[in-house]
């Protein structure tokens, strides 16, 4: 499907939406959770059924009851201060952009950002987000489904250098660099770095180390912070656009 035109007027409202998420995620310090959301809407895509995808589906309770998304709600509901000013604004298109800012107020890549994604009410089933427990072969179902590839599983990792784990949550507990409200590579620095303490390491980041395919781009950046806001900016773009086709 191709993105829709929009016009002068929505994309007024568009730039009015990201100052407004500027100034909400610098107040709230909620970057990490803001990134999060954008991620779970969008990784729901299924490319050879053409489903789920960034099309705001996670507003409704049936999905962001799935235990995946545990804590979402907090970011759903910031994103209903920035809706209610710019009701224009689909979701979908909402949450993308909650994404993308996220990134750029904590130091990373700016990445394109097209809008017009339209919104549904059409819930995925549970499971199809992955699940931290598991290992490479995982990773590549879930990623490869969604027409990503292993060099965007690896930079798309790399968001984990924003934020932590709640063990309310996720039962995982603690974040994955000192500086969680700074986006920068040292999420690999630290997963090449080995066990630290109060550092988290899911079983699916380790699996980046392990797996021949996935190590040397670990390895690239944690020595080229350039390489790596480059890769994580392009595959950020595609997260945000699955099932979508900008003109
Ligand atoms: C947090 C799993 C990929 C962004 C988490 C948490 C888990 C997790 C278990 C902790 C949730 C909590 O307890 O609050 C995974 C797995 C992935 C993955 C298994 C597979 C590779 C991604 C991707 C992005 C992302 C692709 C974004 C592009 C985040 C962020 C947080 C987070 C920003 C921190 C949230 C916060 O501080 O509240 N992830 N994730 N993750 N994830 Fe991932």
């Amino acid at each position: 499907m191709a993105f829709p035109v929009v016009d002068t007027e929505y994309l007024k409202e568009i730039d009015k939406a990201r100052r407004d998420l500027r100034a909400l995620i610098a107040s709230k310090n909620c970057a990490p959770i803001m990134l999060r959301l954008a991620w779970h809407d969008a990784g729901t895509y299924d490319a050879s059924t053409k489903t789920g995808g960034p099309n705001g589906s996670i507003r409704n309770e049936e999905e962001y009851s799935h235990g995946a998304n545990n804590g979402l709600k907090i970011a759903l509901e910031f994103c209903e201060q920035v809706k209610a000013k710019h009701p224009k604004i689909t979701y979908a298109d909402l949450y993308q952009l909650a994404g993308v800012v996220a990134v750029e107020v904590t130091g990373g890549p700016t990445i394109d950002f097209v809008p017009g994604r339209k919104d549904s009410n059409i819930c995925t089933k549970e499971g199809r987000l992955p699940d931290a427990k598991k290992g490479a072969p995982h990773l590549r179902d879930i990623f490869h489904r969604m027409g990503l590839s292993d060099k965007d599983i690896v930079a798309l990792s790399g968001a984990h250098t924003l934020g932590r784990a709640h063990p309310e949550r996720s039962g995982f507990d603690g974040p994955w660099t000192n500086e969680p409200l700074k986006f920068d590579n040292s999420y690999f620095v630290e997963l090449l770095k080995g066990e630290s303490e109060g550092l988290l390491k899911l079983p699916t980041d380790k699996a980046l180390l392990d797996d021949p395919a996935f190590r040397p781009y670990v390895e690239l950046y944690a020595k080229d912070e350039e390489a790596f806001f480059r890769d994580y900016a392009e595959s950020h773009k595609k997260l945000s656009e699955l099932g979508f086709t900008p003109r």
